[in-house]
């Protein structure tokens, strides 16, 4: 098969790197890629929501399968795109229809699906400039913190948790009128639920569904899980409290009715479904849907996966996932990601990364990297993502603490306590 993976980051790479293994793939193709996936495929200049490019490149390279990365492209409907278009509609899309990508792509989609479906979630209400007075009086009958969400896509950024109410009235109004540009012209306001999260990956055809191993990410930049947000210092998986018990309500409570509530939609659905989910007392319940895999999670979760990724995703594309089983390694698989000194904040590019052919017993992803002049150079926030396995969590850990001693580039950073709050 011939594959055009979509993206750049270290999930990427990961994703490249399971579908390099393999046994039906015979081209991988990368858009835009970086310089970790250059080793494991072939980077093509196309942008991930260029679709009269994706499309061009398809044709030219005889693509069977396209594989979609991150959530830009799905909530853009690259789906669709394909299947509307008799020239490429035999090309497999991993991913949902533009209507499923609505799951991330509008959080007031989701809360309502959610609600349709009886699927545990924090309470909630969504306001606009119309209905501001509704909102506000939604604020008084909650108690703090309060959690204010922008409905669309914003990088990431469009979630505050703010502790005071008058506060939080004033980012209210403020998010209305476009603190987030057109994504929080309408506001979803929740309650605050008090838990350790984790990230459940599904992989669905539609009908029927495996889920993948279970992860954990740490998403601030200071140890303790203190600072700002960032795009995720690191990852562990699996997590030691989502146990046969919490597992078995996460299926039957939300994933199975997840899969129903779709079919009863009849929305199209081929690909990842990514739970954010909270464990409030021995109770899991949804923070949010994501359309994709997560990043970094991807980086312990397909390194988990045993069965060969290409023939689970076309089970996924030809609606045949519940004739294959999945197999998971039993260890422990943990990343760290190396970030560039500053980050989230400004910093700088261009930096020499030196050491990665000492690596041993580690997996490098690289997350932001590229080659410049024989060199490979730092090109992003977030650069390597480190992973082991290990018999143990620390085992895993170690191994890749390490990896990580001997990969240098100036200014690296990175977290010493990935996996502090599992122990
Ligand atoms: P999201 O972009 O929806 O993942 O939200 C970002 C982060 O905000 C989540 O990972 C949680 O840590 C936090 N968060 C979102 N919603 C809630 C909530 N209802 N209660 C507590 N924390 C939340
Ligand atoms: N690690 C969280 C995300 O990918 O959104």
């Amino acid at each position: 098969m011939n594959v055009l993976l979509l993206g750049s980051g270290g999930r990427e790479h990961a994703l490249a790197w399971g579908i390099r293994k393999s046994r039906y793939l015979n081209n991988l193709y990368i858009a835009p890629g970086n310089a970790g996936t250059a080793a494991v495929g072939t980077n093509v200049p196309v942008g991930v929501a260029d679709f009269g490019a994706i499309k061009q490149f398809s044709l030219d390279h005889d693509i069977d399968m396209v594989v979609v990365g991150p959530e830009v492209p799905l909530v853009e409907g690259i789906y669709d795109y394909f299947h509307e278009d008799e020239d490429i509609c035999h090309i497999a899309v991993i991913g949902p229809s533009g209507k499923g990508a609505q799951l991330e792509g509008s959080k007031d989609f989701a809360k309502r699906f959610m609600e349709s479906y009886h699927i545990p979630t924090a309470r909630f209400t969504t306001v606009t400039l119309d209905n501001v007075a509704e909102g506000n009086a939604f604020l008084d009958s909650l108690a703090a913190p309060y959690v204010l969400k922008a409905d669309g896509l914003a990088s990431g950024k469009g979630v505050l948790i703010v502790d005071d109410l008058n506060e939080a009235k004033r980012l209210l109004w403020e998010m209305l009128n476009g603190k987030f540009g057109a994504a929080s012209n309408r506001v979803v306001i929740e309650e605050f639920l008090s838990g350790i999260e984790c990230s459940v990956f599904v992989l669905t055809d539609g009908k029927s569904y495996k889920i993948l191993p279970v992860a954990k990410d740490y998403k601030r930049i200071g140890e303790g899980d203190t600072g700002l947000n960032t795009g995720g210092m690191g990852a562990v998986s699996p997590v030691p409290f989502a146990d046969e018990v919490f597992m078995e309500k996460v299926r039957n409570r939300i994933v199975e009715p997840t899969i129903e509530g779709l079919r009863n939609e009849k929305i199209e659905y081929k690909g990842f479904i990514f739970l954010g989910l909270i464990n409030v007392g021995g109770e899991p319940k949804v923070i949010e849907y994501n359309v994709r895999m997560g990043d970094p999670e991807t980086e312990v979760v397909i390194p988990l996966v045993r069965s060969d990724l290409l023939e689970l995703l076309t089970a996924v594309a030809t609606e045949t996932l519940d004739e294959k089983i999945l197999e998971t390694d039993d260890r422990y698989a943990v990343t760290v990601m190396m970030v560039s000194g500053g980050y989230p904040g400004e910093y700088e590019k261009g930096k020499v990364i030196g050491g990665l052919d000492m690596v041993q017993d580690s997996i490098v992803f690289h997350a932001g990297t590229k080659e410049e002049g024989g060199k490979i150079v730092t090109s992003g926030g977030r650069v390597l993502s480190v992973t082991s396995y290990g018999r143990t969590m620390d085992e895993a850990l170690d191994t890749s603490y390490r990896n990580i001693a001997g990969i240098s580039f100036e200014n690296s950073y990175c977290r010493k306590d990935i996996g502090f709050d599992l122990h």
